[in-house]
């Protein structure tokens, strides 16, 4: 059953929470969401640094370049946007120490920890600039929290960008490396990306539902993901590799 939302897009600012307009567990719950997706763009800005340091083509290092840069500043306007109610970054960051070694987080773990050569980069980037933009244009433009939804219209426009370069460094990685190194690269990558998008059906994502934090549940919209990947896929004569069926979700 569909749940209720009880906030339309864009009708709750900065003020509403500050002087407690909302409910506490309103901003309880829009700042553990802010701060997550924080996180998620400042490890990917810390994979594409790492990228900058072990893949020699200058074109595909330029294009880190500028991602990293892009995450960074993602990063950034969410931390900004933390700031003014009243979270700082260290505290946005302490909440999540432990969501920080959940399976939803191991993509951006990955990234930004073992990103060894190109194949990385391009899984990295398939990983999470294209879930990324799923994540943003579906649920957070929409999202009741102005300010929320403001930022992520701006990151929206850098990640579609980060999208197609993905799509074009697939069908490159395809040529240079041949298709059963890439068939490998994706599955590892392919469960850490589908379980990026959080766990089905969770208490937290009922809450950012019914508050209009979110527009769809994580399944939708790793299903949406898949969808789109295995179209992408066969455009270079690959396959989707088979996922267990249950999250979090391994390489069968
Ligand atoms: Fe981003
Ligand atoms: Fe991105």
């Amino acid at each position: 059953m569909p749940v209720r939302r009880q906030f339309a897009p864009g009708t709750v600012e900065a003020g509403d929470i500050r002087n407690k307009r909302v409910e506490p567990h309103y901003a309880r719950t829009l700042i553990r969401l802010m701060a997550a997706q924080a996180l998620a763009e400042e490890l990917t800005a810390t994979g594409y640094e790492r990228a900058l340091t072990v893949v020699c083509d200058p074109g595909l290092c330029a294009i880190a370049r500028q991602n990293m840069a892009e995450e960074r500043h993602h990063a950034t306007l969410l931390y900004d946007a933390l700031a003014e109610i009243d979270v700082s970054r260290a505290q946005a960051e302490r909440q999540l120490i432990a969501v920080r070694r959940s399976p939803s987080f191991a993509a951006p773990r990955r990234f930004a920890e073992n990103t060894a050569g190109e194949l990385d980069l391009v899984m990295g980037s398939l990983s999470l600039d294209m879930t990324g933009m799923l994540i943003i244009g579906i649920n957070y433009r929409e999202s009741s929290y102005a300010p929320h939804a403001r930022a992520a219209e701006i990151i929206l426009d850098d990640e579609t960008r980060h999208e197609d370069f993905a799509a074009r460094a697939l069908g490159d990685a395809v040529e240079r490396m041949g298709r059963e190194t890439v068939a490998a690269g994706l599955r590892e990558w392919l469960p850490l990306a589908v379980n990026f998008f959080g766990p089905p059906g969770s208490g937290f994502t009922f809450d950012c539902l019914s508050y209009g934090l979110k527009s769809r549940d994580n399944q939708e919209l790793a299903d949406l993901y898949l969808a789109i990947l295995e179209r992408r896929l066969s455009q270079v004569g690959l396959e989707l590799p088979a996922l267990t069926p249950e999250y979090p979700h391994l390489a069968v």
